[in-house]
């Protein structure tokens, strides 16, 4: 039995002990399809109770006491764009790490290396981190990048843009303050050099670096309407495991798109298998998935 925090009656009193009803099959599949249609992302039958857990948390806390009434409040509702911001963000797995996947960061650090010097005093180095949660992985190329430049001599040229589905993740990524725990097991000479103590247990990524990361909220489904182009690095992980094979190759093949000749992308180990996304080159690497997007005339 749980708590029910209950606007729609008020003569129970603030708080009831109406539980939510369990959810059954045809309300299942309708908030699956929802959710997949909207994000793409597939809730599977083994994350039925995160969906409904979630789902529940968030109708407590307005006093919603059904899953079909919530729903067409979602849909239809008065406030059905601000609801659904908010419960985008109940429902997408955020976890993220500073250096989460070190091979990969070490490989975006060679490809750099290994750049004809001219293009960075040419050109500002752009990257992309799509998906990026609350901001961890596209700090972390800044650093890698600001590492890249400083050993190779050159100004630090480079920006760096991070986008997410979840307007809370890009709200937290922007402010650029993250709790010190987070950056247990990171390299001394990073942590002293890219992050300085702010208010209790927080620290605060330093304006060299913040200064060179924008974010903005953007849905991995609506690329078309992105104004990134000619990218030079793409990072994207951990996001499209949520997704099914066939938008998987769609999604990649529109990050394709937007990489300039020669640019890199990276996804995560494993999230696209059995594929060789036209126009790209696979990096050999065992232990990063990644590609180089060929010169036009290397067809
Ligand atoms: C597990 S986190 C990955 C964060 C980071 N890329 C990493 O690997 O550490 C997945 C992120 O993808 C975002 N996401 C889920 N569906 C999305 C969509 N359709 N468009 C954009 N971002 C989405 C979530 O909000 C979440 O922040």
């Amino acid at each position: 039995m749980s708590y029910t925090h209950n606007q729609s009656s008020p003569k129970e009193g603030l708080w009831s002990m109406r539980r939510l009803p369990d959810m059954d099959e045809a309300q299942f599949h309708q908030w699956q399809t929802l959710l997949e249609h909207r994000t793409g992302i597939t809730v599977t039958a083994g994350r039925r109770s995160f969906l409904e857990t979630n789902l529940g948390i968030r109708m407590r806390e307005i006093g919603c006491g059904s899953y079909q009434a919530y729903y067409e409040k979602i849909v239809s509702g008065p406030d059905a764009v601000r609801e659904w911001a908010t419960l985008v963000d109940r429902l997408t797995v955020q976890e993220t790490r500073f250096f989460r996947d070190p091979d990969a960061f070490r490989l975006v650090a060679d490809y750099v290396l290994t750049r004809p010097r001219e293009q960075f005093r040419k050109r500002a180095l752009e990257a992309w981190s799509v998906g990026c949660s609350t901001g961890e992985e596209p700090y972390t190329l800044a650093m890698v990048l600001n590492q890249c430049m400083a050993q190779l001599g050159v100004q630090p040229l480079y920006g760096v843009t991070g986008s997410d589905i979840s307007q809370p993740a890009i709200e937290k990524a922007r402010l650029g303050q993250f709790n010190a725990r987070k950056l247990q097991g990171m390299d001394d000479d990073l942590k002293s050099r890219y992050f300085r103590p702010s208010e209790r247990n927080t620290v605060e990524i330093v304006n060299s670096i913040r200064d060179r990361v924008c974010f903005t909220r953007l849905n991995v489904l609506d690329l078309d309407d992105a104004p990134m182009h000619g990218m030079n690095i793409i990072f994207c992980q951990n996001l499209l495991i949520y997704f099914r094979r066939w938008r998987r190759r769609e999604i990649v093949k529109r990050l394709a798109e937007r990489l300039a000749p020669g640019g890199l992308l990276v996804l995560g180990q494993g999230e696209l298998t059995d594929w060789q996304p036209p126009g790209l080159q696979r990096v050999p690497s065992e232990h990063v998935l990644a590609w180089i997007k060929r010169q036009s005339d290397e067809e």
